[in-house]
């Protein structure tokens, strides 16, 4: 018998750092590049792990317990109260750039757990693969807001807000409301092929914030008013008005030092080939840029920000 999972990327359209200080984020699936798992029983003895992407051929109880993926099944194994694991093989390919902000952890591990969940007979809701895969991401990524592991477990666009930490909550990490899409749109997304740790742009903004607190406070509440204010444009069929949105939250991304020369290169590059707007997407210094374009310029915009250094280009519909 064999099982199969897939989980699609994401990016963050609006609302980085922000969101980490409970100011509303907006983020889409990108189903261009995804995390497919397959889990099959196998004669050979022990749990056989195969994920070519990271090199990865090994049998669970070799691996150290905080691997990414061995992490995964153990919790799994801890939460399914499953008392022995029958031989399993488990294959992971993920064609989702890893570190670049587009969600390749947290879909690995939805993919892997909804994959074990079906393979084993154990029932898991959306909630719950959910709240376990922001379990995960906590044990490597620090403090996230929990939004990667929302739109990567629900597929869809989602409006997120972080819950105040609570020693006590349990959940995802925040409030979730998926939207529709009024009118669909299109979305280039661009790599500068840097890669570069969340957790550092995090912990740098961090830093600002306890310096001066009310300063960057107001600057959190004017990106968490465009994040409000492109959810009811989205909603509306009005995406045109995104690209001037996306214009004024990467300035203030800019005020909280996460943008980089290759980023700001980019995102001027889009502008000039005729993108609507364009903004640095996810923790920053690095990673990925995204520029609204009009369908019939997407190809041209995508070529512009190649030419401009880009390593890799995604052109995504959001719908
Ligand atoms: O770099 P990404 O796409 O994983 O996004 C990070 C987004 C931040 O708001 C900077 C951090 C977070 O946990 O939400």
């Amino acid at each position: 018998m064999m099982t199969k999972s897939s989980a699609p990327g994401k990016i963050i359209l609006f609302g980085e750092h922000a969101v980490v200080y409970g100011r509303p984020a907006l983020a889409i699936p990108v189903t261009q590049v995804h995390a497919d798992v397959d889990v099959s029983d196998s004669s050979r003895a022990g749990i056989w792990i195969d994920a070519p992407d990271v090199n990865l051929h090994a049998e669970l109880n070799t691996l150290p317990s905080d691997h990414p993926i061995a992490s995964v099944i153990h919790n799994f194994l801890f939460l399914s109260r499953v008392s022995k694991f029958p031989n399993l093989e488990i294959k992971i390919n993920s064609t989702i750039p890893v570190a670049s902000g587009l969600g390749s952890g947290a879909a690995v591990t939805v993919a892997l757990t909804r994959a074990l969940a079906a393979h084993l007979d154990y029932s898991i809701t959306d909630e719950e693969v959910n709240a376990f895969t922001y379990e995960i991401e906590k044990l490597h990524h620090g403090t996230p807001s929990g939004i990667d592991n929302t739109v990567v477990t629900y597929a869809k666009p989602v409006y997120f807000i972080k819950h105040p930490p609570s020693p006590d909550r349990k959940g995802a990490g925040g409030e979730v409301e998926t939207f529709k899409v009024g009118q669909p749109f299109t979305i280039v997304i661009a790599d500068t092929g840097i890669s570069a740790p969340t957790k550092e742009s995090v912990s740098d903004v961090r830093r600002l914030w306890m310096n001066d607190k009310s300063r960057w406070e107001t600057v959190f509440d004017k990106i968490g008013e465009i994040s409000f204010t492109a959810r009811r444009a989205i909603e509306a069929g009005k995406p045109e008005l995104l690209g001037e949105l996306m214009n004024e939250n990467h300035a203030l991304l800019q005020k909280l030092t996460v943008s980089s020369l290759e980023l700001d290169r980019l995102v001027e590059t889009a502008r000039n080939a005729g993108a609507l707007g364009s903004k640095l997407s996810g923790g920053g210094r690095g990673g990925n840029m995204i520029a609204l374009v009009k369908p019939k310029i997407a190809e041209a915009v995508s070529l512009s920000l190649k030419e401009a250094g880009a390593k890799n280009t995604i052109i995504t519909q959001v719908l």
